[in-house]
Formats: structure tokens, sequence, C-alpha cells
């Protein structure tokens, strides 16, 4: 067909991960119903939500998404969760340095216990509070180059990067 790659439908097994209150259901809400919950209820156990979004080359990338509950008493469960997943969005809060420390213990994790080909997304949330910014953007850049991620800032609350997030993690599926 003169080189033009053929349109695909994937399906994408996709995983959150990351500290209590870092907003993972809340980016799961911005880009699955384009809404906002200021008063995001704590997730337990894990909850399920799928997308499909369509690339440009009119391949759709449907991802079914396993938004993991934060809460330490349930970190025993995320291994259900991201194993077989094909991509990993680790969140953290740009407010809170405690939770970039716990992103990178997730990271940890999935490289030694996630599918060897996993991508895997770094993406410092909460943007729009940059007054209380605690975490350097060029250190979650860093913490992600080093670890061969794709690294972005998001806002669930105004929309910031949400779609994007997810465009870009479309790109660099295998
Ligand atoms: P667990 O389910 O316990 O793991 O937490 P979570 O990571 O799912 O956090 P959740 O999405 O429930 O958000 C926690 C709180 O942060 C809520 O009060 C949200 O309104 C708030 N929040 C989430 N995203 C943003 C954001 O981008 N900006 C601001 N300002 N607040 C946010
Ligand atoms: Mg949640």
């Amino acid at each position: 067909n003169g080189g033009l790659a053929d349109p695909k439908n994937l399906r994408v097994k996709l995983v959150l991960l990351g500290d209590s209150g870092v907003g993972k259901s809340c980016i799961v809400l911005r880009f699955v119903r384009g809404q906002f919950d200021p008063t995001s209820k704590v997730t337990v156990g894990a909850s399920f939500l799928s997308q499909t979004i369509a690339l440009q080359d009119s391949t759709t990338v449907k991802f079914e998404i396993w938004d993991t509950a934060g809460q330490e008493r349930y970190a025993a469960l995320a291994p259900l969760y991201y194993r077989g997943a094909a991509v990993a969005v680790v969140v953290y809060d740009i407010t809170s340095p405690e939770s970039f420390a716990k992103a990178q213990y997730w990271v940890k994790e999935l490289q030694k216990h996630g599918s060897p080909d996993i991508v895997m997304a770094l993406v410092g949330n909460k943007a729009d509070l940059h007054e209380m910014r605690e975490v350097p953007v060029q250190d979650g850049i860093d913490y992600a180059e080093k670890n061969g991620m794709f690294f972005i800032e998001t806002s669930a609350k105004t929309a910031d990067n949400i779609n994007q997030l997810f465009e870009e993690i479309a790109k660099r599926l295998p």
C-alpha cells in the first residue's frame, strides 16, 4: 500500500501506581470522562476503566486502565495489577517529595517484577499548584531519563497535559 502503515486496533493493559493522594484517580477521570472531582475518595483495592483513542494514522488504542489504591495497606495487591501490564504510569505530586520517593520505589519494583518490555511513564501531577512546588521539574526529568521512562507534568484539575500523556504513551508502544 505504498509504504503507508496499516491502521491497527490495539488493546493495552495500563496500570497506575503511586502514593495515596497524588491524583491517580483524578487523572483517569479527567482522561475518560473529562471531569475533575475535588472531593475524590481514596481508591479501595483498585478500579477499572477503559478509554479508546485514535492516532493520526487511524490506529486506535484501547487503554484498559487499572487504577490502583495508593494507601500502604493495599501495597501487597499491586503485583496483581502490574503483572502483564504493557504500560505502567507512575505518579507523584509535585508538592510532595515523599510522593516522589514513593514513585522511585515503584519504578524499582517494576524493574524487578514487571514485564521486561514494559513502557513506563513518570508523571508529576498537580502542576497547577506551582507556588507549592517542592519537586523541581529537573529532578523528574533526570530520574526518568536515567530509567528509560517518558516524563510529563500534568494537572488533572486544569486538564493540562492529560491527553498528551496518553498520546505519548500510545506512540511509544512496541
Ligand atoms: P488513592 O486512591 O488513595 O491512591 O489516591 P489517588 O492517587 O487516586 O488520589 P485522588 O485522585 O483521589 O486525588 C487526591 C486529591 O488530590 C483529591 O482531593 C483531588 O481533588 C486532588 N487532586 C488530584 N489531582 C489534582 C491536580 O492536578 N491538582 C490539584 N490541585 N489537586 C488535585
Ligand atoms: Mg485513587
